[in-house]
């Protein structure tokens, strides 16, 4: 195959067919293209896009590159939820063993966290002895057996996307619909599922900076998944503030448990009851909303849910004696300080950027892909937009290595806060749902 005529092509805004496409996916995996080739490729179509037919050939394509998992009967249907990505994000945890205790298989493949984006595998690590890397026959039997399984992704799951992703990642080419699409999908195909319900996060903290860039990249993704016959929904979400009342692997978790048990706090729980409502609704499983929202209560309202995740932990190598004594410390971390304001009257911002940065240099995200991370660090008890508030508040809680630590972040928590003396409208969690 002459490459250089298809980057040409591409360069022209001419279509390109499947065999182009496959032969180029092709060539990435065995490395019989370039990278200069392939980085021309990439930006080529990060200018001229692609049209729908290209997109599923090049999606479809990764796909291929590595294993797809075959499951064997079983009334369950297999489901999944993915996210762009967030400060404070910790929905999946929550979600796949609500969505086990509903009967639904859920082979979740996640990633790490990068920048001030958190990663479930990060977080789950924070519990002793957690393992994230199953061979795919283990993740298969691990979901038929207790309904769930959270992993990394394996060498052989979607390989091209590895490399593609690392091209993308430093030249420039990330922000690309047909090319998001295509990663986020090829990874999520591999699972075999029959639904898939998205989280496209937009705002200061998020990959997507407008309401319009999520809508964009959330009809891609939804209409190319129903053409793989995936049921899928796009929920669109709003990343100015932190989902939750916490950020930091560890503190993550913590908040989890709470969540598991009813404790909420309102946002996190509220996407987890319309996320598991939709899949139940999407799969059949549920006639309408409204009863799908009533089961998924009743189910929250069990210990189910969090037997479910205990039995998660266990069958994936974790301690959950020590998760459960750690469950019980005020914190991991040597230093816990507080934020406290003087004044009072509403909240009137919280910024989740500013606040994941203060997390990750912390030390609880990294810089690069080959930093280590500090589980225990981070923020809990964040106060939350149009909430009011008395004189000397806790606005937060810094969970720190040292004290140095905690002082620098003390005085970024500053910047993250804005008030006003007067009651403040919140736009709603859930901006829009594409379907
Ligand atoms: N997440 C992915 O997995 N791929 C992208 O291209 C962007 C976000």
């Amino acid at each position: 195959m002459n490459f250089v005529d298809l980057i040409e092509a591409k360069r022209e805004g001419r279509k390109l067919d499947d065999a182009q496409i496959r032969a180029l996916v092709e060539a990435c995996v065995e490395n019989t293209i370039p990278d200069y080739q392939l980085a021309a490729f990439l930006m080529a179509v990060f200018f001229q896009g692609m049209e729908r037919d290209e997109s599923r050939a090049l999606t479809l394509a990764m796909r291929d590159t590595g294993r797809v998992l075959e499951w064997p009967d079983d009334e369950r249907p297999i489901v999944d939820k993915h996210s762009t990505g967030g400060v404070g994000d910790k929905v999946s945890l929550v979600l796949s063993p609500v969505l086990a205790c509903l009967g639904f298989r859920v082979p979740m493949i996640s990633g790490r966290g990068l920048g001030i984006t958190g990663g479930t595998l990060d977080k789950l690590e924070s519990i002793p002895g957690f393992n994230t890397v199953l061979e795919p026959d283990q993740l298969v039997a691990q979901v038929q057996d207790i309904g769930l399984a959270i992993v990394g992704q394996s060498e052989d799951m979607a390989p091209a996307d590895r490399r593609m992703y690392g091209l993308r990642d430093v030249t420039g080419t990330v922000p690309s619909i047909p090319l998001i699409t295509a990663s986020i999908l090829s990874k999520k195909l591999v699972e075999g599922l029959d639904a898939l319900v998205m989280d496209v996060k937009f705002g200061k903290a998020a990959f997507m900076k407008t309401q319009d860039d999520a809508r964009e990249l959330a009809r891609s993704i939804v209409d190319l998944s129903l053409e793989c016959d995936v049921n899928a929904r796009a929920f669109l979400t709003s990343m100015d503030a932190p989902l939750g009342a916490s950020a930091g692997n560890w503190l993550e978790v913590r908040e989890v448990a709470r969540c598991l048990k009813g404790y909420g706090p309102d946002d996190l729980q509220s996407l987890v009851v319309e996320m598991a409502a939709s899949l139940l609704v999407q799969t059949g499983q549920a006639p309408d909303s409204g009863k799908a929202r009533q089961r998924v209560l009743e189910v929250l309202a069990t210990d189910k849910p969090c037997q479910k995740l205990e039995a998660m932990i266990s069958a994936q190598g974790g301690d959950v004696d020590e998760f459960r004594k750690q469950l019980a410390e005020n914190s991991l971390a040597p230093v816990v300080r507080e934020y406290i304001v003087p004044d009072e009257g509403f909240i009137s911002r919280v910024d989740a950027l500013k606040l994941g940065e203060i997390v990750r240099d912390l030390g609880g995200g990294r810089l690069n892909k080959n930093t280590g991370i500090d589980h225990r660090v981070g923020l809990d008890q964040i106060a939350k937009p149009g909430e009011p508030f008395g004189v000397n508040s806790v606005f937060a809680r810094v969970h720190a290595r040292t004290d140095e630590d905690a002082e620098r972040a003390l005085a970024g928590l500053a910047d993250a806060f804005a008030f006003e003396a007067n009651p403040v409208d919140v736009p709603p969690l859930i901006a829009e749902i594409v379907e």
